[in-house]
This record gives structure tokens, sequence and C-alpha cells, in this order.
């Protein structure tokens, strides 16, 4: 399958019919062999110093689409196509280049820094592993990426715990750019912090999408944040992708019954997606065992029999825009 393009041109990143599945169980106590579909069948672009936000309630495979194009999970299927070459099949050292290219920050930004580390160590790790610049050169590049994360030069010399959770994830962020990535999977970077600091995280992340040209693959809870940053949203439901939509109209043009959904529940829950958004349409099945034909029949208020035997194929209705509901035409 093609993956569904969300601008004009090649992509940076190109993802199709992307699926990791989970063996869990078989253990002597851990009951029988059964298959987490944690993604299944996931299509969409990237393009270079694009924003791209990946939504949906927990569980739904947000962190797994992100973990498998880091290659920190290993696909079951499909294809997963940086600047045109494949990063599924690299190894050694074209991963390790690949690593460069592609870097990530995640929701909490002291579980990747070395207690142990003054920050400065921090930035200039990376720049080490890769080879990158002599002694003088590299602490010119520390200094340059703590200005523009927006870290007094003092901060070099401190280490994580006399930071909060902000100065933090600044940090985190200096240390994913210290190598100059084209592509940041940003996992929940802002979950985790106060509301207050949540806006100059995501200011400073447009910021260097703005500066640097850095593409963006924001996963996120929270649908204000991402329809303010991002130029497209993906809508992931039990591991398969229910809608892309341009961001900046997505509260009021979404197509998918569980778009909708999930924007019915983002004032309910102060502004964020919840598992216990599960509420408004019943229990999420399990991805041991995801329904039949349409993985969100059993909570879409617009099912009909028809919805249990066939997948709806995700369908491009308008540029940037794709549905996968078989009813899209017919919805209200
Ligand atoms: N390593 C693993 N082994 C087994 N199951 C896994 C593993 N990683 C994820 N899963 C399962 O895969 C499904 C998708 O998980 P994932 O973490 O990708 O969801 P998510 O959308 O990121 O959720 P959240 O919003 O809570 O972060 C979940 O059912 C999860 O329990
Ligand atoms: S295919 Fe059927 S169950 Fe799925 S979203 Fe469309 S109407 Fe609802
Ligand atoms: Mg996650």
């Amino acid at each position: 399958m093609t993956s569904i393009a969300t601008e004009i041109g090649r992509a940076l990143l190109d993802v199709s019919g992307l699926t990791t599945r989970f063996h869990v169980g078989g253990g002597l106590f851990a009951g029988r062999p059964s298959v987490v579909h944690a993604t299944e069948d996931v299509s969409f672009s990237l393009g270079r110093g694009r924003i791209v936000g990946v939504v949906g309630e927990s569980g739904s495979g947000k962190s797994t689409v992100g973990r498998t194009i880091l290659r920190l999970e290993t696909a079951t299927a499909g294809s997963v196509l940086f600047d045109g070459t494949d990063v599924l099949g690299l190894r050694d050292r074209q991963l390790f280049a690949y690593r460069r290219r592609v870097q990530a920050i995640f929701q909490d930004p002291g579980a990747s820094l070395d207690p142990r580390m003054c920050v400065g160590d921090t930035l200039a790790e990376p720049l080490i592993t890769h080879g990158i610049g002599g002694r003088s050169e590299r602490d010119d590049r520390v200094a340059d990426l703590a200005r523009q994360v927006g870290l007094k030069t003092d901060a070099l010399r401190r280490y994580p715990h006399e930071f909060s959770g902000g100065q933090r994830q600044r940090i985190g962020i200096a240390r994913a750019l210290a190598v100059g990535p084209e592509l940041i999977v940003a996992d929940e970077p802002v979950s985790a912090l106060d509301v207050s600091v949540q806006a100059q995280i995501v200011n400073l992340l447009q910021a260097l999408r703005d500066d640097l040209g850095l593409a963006l693959l924001f996963i996120s809870h929270d649908l204000p944040t991402v329809e303010f940053l991002c130029d497209s949203v993906v809508v992931m439901y039990l591991g398969r992708v229910m809608e892309i939509a341009p961001a900046a109209d997505f509260q009021q043009a979404a197509a998918h019954p569980y778009s909708r959904m999930l924007i019915r529940n983002v004032p309910r829950f102060g502004g964020t997606l919840d598992d216990t958004a599960t509420a408004d349409g019943g229990e999420t099945p399990s991805p041991l065992r995801p329904p039949s034909g349409c993985v969100f029949r059993t909570r879409c208020p617009h099912a009909i029999p028809l919805c249990a035997d066939t997948i709806p194929p995700l369908e491009i209705t308008a540029p940037g825009r794709a549905v996968a509901c078989i009813r899209k035409d017919a919805l209200p």
C-alpha cells in the first residue's frame, strides 16, 4: 500500500504498511502465547521541515510507531523509507549513520540524562560518539546548543538534578540536536511538564523547525497543542490509522467517527486525551484480540453489520486528507 502524502514533493519519511506485533506469554508462568497488535498497516509521510502529530488514546500504538521508526522495536511488516533509503534493513554502520540523522526526545528527559554527567559533557557525548569536531569545535558547538535551546552558558557546568523539568527537557532537546538531525521523533515531550512550561517547550520546538528546517514526528495526547504546532495529524486507534488530516482545522473538520469522539472528549478531560475517554462509547478492546473488520466498530455510533466484515482502507478524500471508514461518504 502507498502512504498518504501530507505534502507535495518527495517525503523525508515515508511509512508504508508498518506493522509491529509483540509476542507475549508462553513462559512457564506467563500463560498461553499471544500476539499484541501494537501497530497494523500504518501509512503516512512526513516532509522536510514539517511537523506531523500522532494522536490517539493510551495504547493506540503511537509510541510503537515512533520506536519502530527509530529502530528501537522490530517491525513485523511494512516499510519505512528515510530520504529514500529503507530504514528497516539498515545494519551496523548504516544504522549508526541513520541514528545521526534521526534523533528522539521522550516524555521524561531525566531518564535519558546521566545524573553523573554535567550538562556540557552530556551535550558533548553524542559529538564524540559520532566523531564530530575536535575539542575546541565541540566546546563551541556545545555552547551554541545551549544558546539555541535557551539555556545559560553556566548551565553547562551543572548536573541534571539541579534543573526543573522544563529545563531538563531543554537539555534533552539540545542533546538530540547535537549531531544535526533532520528528523526528531518527539514522544510526548511536554506531557510531564507544568502547563505553563509546556507552552515554552512547544514554542522552542516550533522555533527549531523554523530556524533549522527540522522535521518532527510529534506524538501527543494533547489535541490543542497538536493543532497549534503541527502541519498534519495522524489519528490512531488500536494500532491502525483512522484518519490523516491537516492540523489547522482538525477539530472543526475531522471526518472519522473516532476523531470526532476524541474531539468531543477534549473539554471533558482538561484539554487532553486520556484513557478515561473510553467513557464515550465503552471499553477499548484488547490489542490481543482486535475486533474483525473495522477495529473501531465496537464503539462506533455509526457501525453497521458490514463494518464487522471489512477492514476499511485508508482512502484519500482530498489533498492531505485520508479516512479509513466504509461509511465516510454517508456520515452525518
Ligand atoms: N514491548 C512490548 N511488549 C508487549 N506489548 C507492548 C510492548 N510495547 C507496547 N506494547 C503494547 O502495544 C500497544 C501499543 O502500545 P504503545 O505504547 O505504542 O501505545 P501508545 O499509543 O504510545 O500509548 P500511551 O498513550 O499510553 O503512551 C499497547 O497495548 C501496549 O501495551
Ligand atoms: S467503518 Fe463502520 S465502524 Fe468503522 S468508523 Fe466507519 S462506520 Fe464506524
Ligand atoms: Mg506512548
